[in-house]
């Protein structure tokens, strides 16, 4: 039986499940996956595409209308098309979509979009390919560039770069991607730079908030707020006048958006996480494996949104730094 809706102690409605398919990634960002010391997860750690099948289907029982895939970078998973293939035959998921770094989406796009996927969020940081270099680790800014090419010539509506805005970095490229909408038809979203694993090289002095952001693109012409739609993600959205793309701006620290938070993440181990920022988590793959049964199952995913945490603290509490690193959440 469907249930229609699952909500919380505080009536937040939970319908949006992000799922990070693995840990691993072909880029190493300077703000999510360290060059050194990351402990990959051993493969058999890492739930099989059957098991997050089952899992997806069970939180569709639970209310969750939404999956993104997300990861470490999801597209390096092995069997993927395959896996979208299953997963898009669920019929009570109203949209599935992804975010990648791109790197291997020039190749995958065309699949992607036959298996019904009509919106793509993509990692971007920089429009110069040696600052790419500098963020990621690896010199793939050219990949990349054609993998949101790609999309676009295959009409993903939208195509969403995400930008982490990070002082002293990139801040000085905010203009240039606001002035991309002005031609093309992406939906450029600055994200606020979030204090998320350990050594991610945040710091005060390298934030920059989605309201200076917000009064730099106001320099390029008049900007028109955009209404949100019911499953849509945090970003505020905004159209600078007679541009064919949108801006988002996502305050995922200064603006917290816990109030109206819809979502339930699982991790590529199998648990189920109820904030970003808390390292709260249910292990449900361990009574999977056990054959604990479905009713149990059920309970765990009922219980992880029951428990999810009111609010990130942030603002209040300072930058709690959370332990697991962003690569293994999928943000
Ligand atoms: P859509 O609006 O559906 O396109 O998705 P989204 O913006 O939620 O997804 P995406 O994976 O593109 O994430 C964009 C940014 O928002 C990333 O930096 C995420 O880490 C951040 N983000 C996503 N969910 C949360 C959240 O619950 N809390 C906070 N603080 N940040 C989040
Ligand atoms: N702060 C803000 N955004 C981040 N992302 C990864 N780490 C961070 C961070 N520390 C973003 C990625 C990707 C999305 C899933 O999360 O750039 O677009
Ligand atoms: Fe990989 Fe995404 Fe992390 Fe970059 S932010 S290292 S692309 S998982």
């Amino acid at each position: 039986m469907l249930t229609e809706k699952s909500t919380e102690k505080t009536n937040r409605v939970i319908n949006y499940l992000r799922l990070s398919i693995t840990d691993r990634c072909n880029l190493r960002c300077v703000y999510c996956m360290p060059e050194e010391g990351i402990n990959f997860l051993p493969h058999s750690e890492i739930l099989t595409y059957e098991e997050i099948l089952h899992l997806v289907r069970l939180s569709v029982q639970n209310g969750i209308r939404k999956v993104r895939l997300t990861g470490g970078e999801p597209l390096v998973r092995k069997g993927f098309i395959n896996f979208l293939t299953s997963l898009c035959r669920i019929e009570a998921l109203k949209e599935i979509t992804l975010t990648t770094n791109g790197v291997l989406l020039k190749d995958l796009a065309a699949d992607i979009k036959a298996c019904g996927i009509c919106r793509i969020n993509i990692s971007l940081d920089s429009l110069k390919a040696e600052r790419f270099f500098q963020i990621t680790g690896r010199d793939y800014f050219d990949r990349v560039w054609e993998g949101i090419q790609e999309a676009e010539r295959l009409e993903f509506n939208p195509v969403k770069i995400n930008v982490v805005v990070m002082k002293g970095i990139n801040d000085d490229e905010v203009l240039d991607f606001a002035r991309l909408t002005l031609e093309k038809p992406y939906h450029i979203r600055f994200i606020e730079f979030m204090p998320v694993g350990e050594n991610n090289g945040w710091s005060p002095q390298k934030f920059v908030s989605t309201r200076e952001i917000h009064e730099y693109i106001g320099t390029l012409g008049n900007l028109r707020p955009v209404r949100s739609n019911a499953l849509d993600g945090p970003a505020k959205r905004c159209v600078i006048e007679g541009a064919k793309g949108e801006i988002g701006l996502i305050g995922a620290l200064s603006n917290h958006f816990c109030k109206k938070c819809n979502r339930l993440r699982m991790t590529a181990e199998g648990h189920l996480r109820g904030c970003l920022f808390s390292d709260q988590e249910i292990d449900i793959k361990t009574p999977l494996r056990e054959d604990k049964g479905d009713a149990h199952l059920l309970n765990l995913i009922r219980q992880a949104i029951k428990n999810k945490p009111r609010e990130h603290g942030i603002e209040r509490y300072g930058p709690r730094k959370c332990v697991r690193q962003m690569s293994s959440i999928g943000g």
